[in-house]
Formats: structure tokens, sequence, C-alpha cells
């Protein structure tokens, strides 16, 4: 399903929305609602709107449990840390028990912090990773999302649930969930916005019957439940019919059916 939206903005008030509404209901059916957050730029006005009211006070924060789809192996305190960005936009300002908040910890050796995140995964959900209710994911202009680049072999794994990324041009090592993990989520949304990812969008939506080749194809949750949370520029390059949509776009989402 894409869902179409004017501005940034627009696209993360409906996720804050989207994430208060998805975790009353979890908390309201079996007392927790378990997220996994993204890194990158573009979710973070959307953890600051969960931070402030009214959505920080329609969430029932003691009953939220936090993981990382992934993080870079940097130190706690270093900017490019995907956890730090989460605790400065929306964390340190919530009521949030921090032993429910699960960073991915592999800034001295990222392979034993790739083991230590799958063993609490597997400890957490199932050994197929069942469980999450929402996963937040970004995508790169090489159809990269997470830490899953092209033709990394962590695309192929089927029994790791987390595991470690070293991509040959990547500045940094890095940890994330694989696919394994991420198909096993209850709903997947993905926020994309900006003309620069408007080529790589209509790329990775093209054809989602056939094989996957780039990353984020190979995100199909088993449930079948996947957002795409789109603004304007990003959808541009969409084909015509779709492109339509978003040139009679209001303020209000259009739906339309990707798989
Ligand atoms: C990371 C991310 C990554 C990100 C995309 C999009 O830690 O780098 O998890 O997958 O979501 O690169 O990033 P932007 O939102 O900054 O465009």
């Amino acid at each position: 399903m894409i869902r179409l939206y004017d501005d940034p903005d627009a696209v993360s008030r409906a996720a804050a929305d989207y994430f208060m509404r998805q975790a009353r209901r979890a908390v309201e059916a079996r007392g927790r609602f378990s997220v996994a957050l993204s890194g990158g730029r573009t979710p973070r006005r959307t953890y600051e709107l969960l931070a402030q009211p009214p959505r920080r006070d329609g969430i029932s924060w003691p009953h939220i449990h936090v993981y990382w789809g992934d993080e870079r192996c940097v130190a706690p305190d270093d900017e490019r840390s995907n956890a730090l960005m989460a605790r400065r936009s929306l964390l340190d300002y919530v009521p949030v028990v921090w032993d429910h908040v699960h960073p991915i910890r592999c800034e001295g050796d990222p392979n034993t912090g790739a083991l230590r995140y799958d063993e609490l995964l597997r400890e957490r959900f199932s050994d197929r990773g069942a469980g999450l209710d929402l996963v937040f994911l970004g995508l790169g202009r090489d159809g990269h999302t997470a830490s899953l680049f092209p033709h990394s072999p962590v695309l192929a794994e089927k029994e790791r649930l987390a595991a470690e990324v070293s991509t040959a041009g990547q500045q940094m090592r890095r940890v994330t969930m694989t696919p394994q993990m991420i198909n096993a989520a209850g709903v997947v949304v993905f926020l994309v916005t900006g003309a620069e990812k408007a080529s790589i969008l209509s790329t990775v939506l093209a054809d989602r019957s056939g094989p996957a080749k780039l990353p984020a194809q190979f995100i199909r949750p088993h449930s079948g439940r996947i957002i795409w949370m789109v603004d304007r520029a990003a959808a541009a390059h969409l084909p015509p019919d779709r492109k339509r949509s978003t040139e009679a776009g209001t303020h209000a989402p259009r739906k339309i059916k990707t798989q």
C-alpha cells in the first residue's frame, strides 16, 4: 500500500499518528507494543512529534518496547549513532522504561554486538523473529534499507535475526536486522521523502512480483502488511496512474495497492 502526502511534514505527522494508533491497539490487546526504529534523517521529525503533546500523552510509554532495525558501530555519543538520534528526538522526552529500550551495542566488536542482538531478539521474539508490532524503515538512493546494502551476503541470511555488515565502500561497520526478522513483523512502514528518492522509489516499486534484486525489495512481510508513506517529491517518478493521484492529491493520503 502506498500512501501519498503533500510534503515531508505531512508524512511525519501521518507516521506519528500511525505509531500512536498501533501502540494503543497493541497495548490494549497484549499489554505491550514492540517497535523497531530506523536511523537516517527522514524519521527524525516523526520522533519529535511523538515526543510532544498531544501524541506524547496519547501513548502508554511504560508499555512500549523499543528496538532498532540497524546501527552504525560508533560510540554511543557519536552523532552518527541511530540510538543517539532516537534519544535526542524522542526517548529522552517520554516516560519510557529504560529496561524496555534495546539499542544495538556494537562499537567495540561489531560481530559480538550482532551475536548479542541476535540472542536478544530470539529471547524476546520467536526463533523466526515473530512478534515485532511495527518496523520503521528508510530507503537509500542505492535501494538499501536498514543496513541491508546491495549484494550484501546478509540479504540471503536465513537463520540469523541480526547480523554484522561489512560492505565494501561503507565507512563504518554496521549491525542490521535481517530480512528474516523484519519480514516477521506485523507491519513495516517505509518513510520516503524528497526528490532525490524519486528514481529509486519507482525502481523498487516497479515490479514487486519478480525476484528481489534491490535490498528494499527483500522486505515482504509474511503478514503482507507493508505501507509506503511518501511525499509528492519522492512519488514524482511513479508510473502515470500513480502520479496522477499524487497531482490530484489532497491533505488526506491516497491509498494505492502495491501487491
Ligand atoms: C541508517 C538507516 C538507513 C536509512 C536510509 C535512508 O542507519 O543509515 O537505517 O537505512 O534509513 O539510508 O536515510 P535517510 O532517511 O537519511 O534518507
